[in-house]
């Protein structure tokens, strides 16, 4: 498969660790890239409606390109630390910018991560697996996992030796 992660994290930190957990096992049977939103430059969605929803973004930033790598893949997992009980605005702008081809997602594999400082039985991990879970709905898509994992210093995920072996293995069986 071909697999497109987003990480919704700037920081070398937890999310980053968990994806590369992840593409420890997945790395084997397929082909991975990984979009980081912060080395790119795509402005926000202005909801013009100039794209229809099939038609690609009017922005002459790095929209197009990112949104077609998605569209091209099979599974995309998201990835992003807990900012004020949501996803971050970086994963969420990705998100938003694949309105412009919006239908073209449907039926894809795909995995959530999410990271927060608060224990996972927390609501807003609660409140970010809905969200997905709502998107999963809507555009038919096959939700293989949702995982949340609760890490706060930037090196604390790295030290949970389970964590990490358990997206291995989710790498792994795919
Ligand atoms: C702007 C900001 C907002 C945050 N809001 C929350 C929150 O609402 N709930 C929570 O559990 N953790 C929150 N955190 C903590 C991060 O989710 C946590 O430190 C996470 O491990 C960061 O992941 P990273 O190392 O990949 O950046 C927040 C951190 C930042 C920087």
């Amino acid at each position: 498969m071909k697999i497109i992660i987003i990480n919704g994290s700037a920081r070398k930190g937890n999310t980053l660790t968990a994806i590369e957990a992840f593409v420890k096992g997945a790395s084997k049977k397929n082909e991975i890239e990984i979009i980081s939103p912060e080395k790119l430059h795509i402005a926000f969605c202005k909801g013009c409606g100039a794209c229809q929803c099939y038609k690609g973004c009017v922005d002459k930033d790095d929209t197009n390109p990112t949104i077609d790598k998605i569209v091209d893949a099979d599974m995309i997992l998201f990835a992003t630390p807990v900012y004020w009980w949501g996803m971050s605005a970086q994963l969420k702008l990705i998100i938003d910018k694949c309105y412009c081809k919006g239908l073209q997602l449907k039926n894809k594999k795909v995995g959530t991560i999410v990271v927060g400082g608060s224990p996972v039985d927390s609501i807003q991990y609660e409140l970010i697996n809905k969200q997905f879970d709502y998107m999963a709905k809507y555009l038919s898509w096959d939700l293989l996992f949702q995982k949340s994992y609760y890490a706060n210093a930037r090196d604390e995920l790295s030290k949970n030796a389970a964590a990490l072996k358990d997206l291995e293995d989710i790498g792994n069986n795919l």
